[in-house]
């Protein structure tokens, strides 16, 4: 009998553990579908359907080290500024400018960047609508 509460109280820490360990919260759809509306009416001239870009002229978006990056900050300022550094992305350069986005409310910036984080072959932690009123505050 003490073996058998022994070994339940095993599995109960397993499960425990297990559950908590799922970080990266899943996307609502919700969410999802927001963010592809934004990318479909503002990205997609530049950065294309596929997130692939067009090559010189416009980064991709898809495998991309920064877009996948834990420094969400780097990506929001990105969208709110525009980006024409002309630094080498990947390996590479691009030569067009990047414009700014700053109309697009807190919500939409953060479910526009959740989108990109999260498709094509990209997987990553959404952004919040907090983190991007964060960044937005400290660029006035
Ligand atoms: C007018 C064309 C254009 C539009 C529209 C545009 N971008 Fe860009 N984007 C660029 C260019 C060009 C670069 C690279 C800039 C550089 O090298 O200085 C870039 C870079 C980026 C990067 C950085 C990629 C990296 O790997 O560092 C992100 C993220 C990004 N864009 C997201 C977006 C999102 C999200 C939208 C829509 C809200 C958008 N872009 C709309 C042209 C555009």
């Amino acid at each position: 009998m003490k073996r058998i509460r022994i070994f339940l109280m095993m599995v109960l820490v397993c499960l425990v553990t297990k559950l908590s360990a799922q970080s990266p919260k899943p996307i609502s759809k919700s969410v999802m579908e927001n963010g592809k509306t934004i990318y479909l009416s503002r990205c997609l001239a530049c950065h294309q359907v596929d997130g692939g870009g067009v090559p010189h002229l416009n980064a991709p978006l898809d495998g991309a080290s920064a877009v996948i990056a834990a420094d969400k900050a780097k990506l929001i300022r990105i969208v709110l500024k525009g980006y024409s550094d002309r630094v080498e992305i990947d390996g590479e350069y691009y030569s067009n400018n990047m414009s700014a986005h700053a109309d697009l409310k807190d919500q939409q910036v953060a479910d526009v960047l959740t989108y990109i984080r999260n498709s094509w072959s990209n997987k990553a932690t959404a952004v919040t609508a907090a983190e991007v009123k964060a960044v937005r505050a400290k660029l006035k």
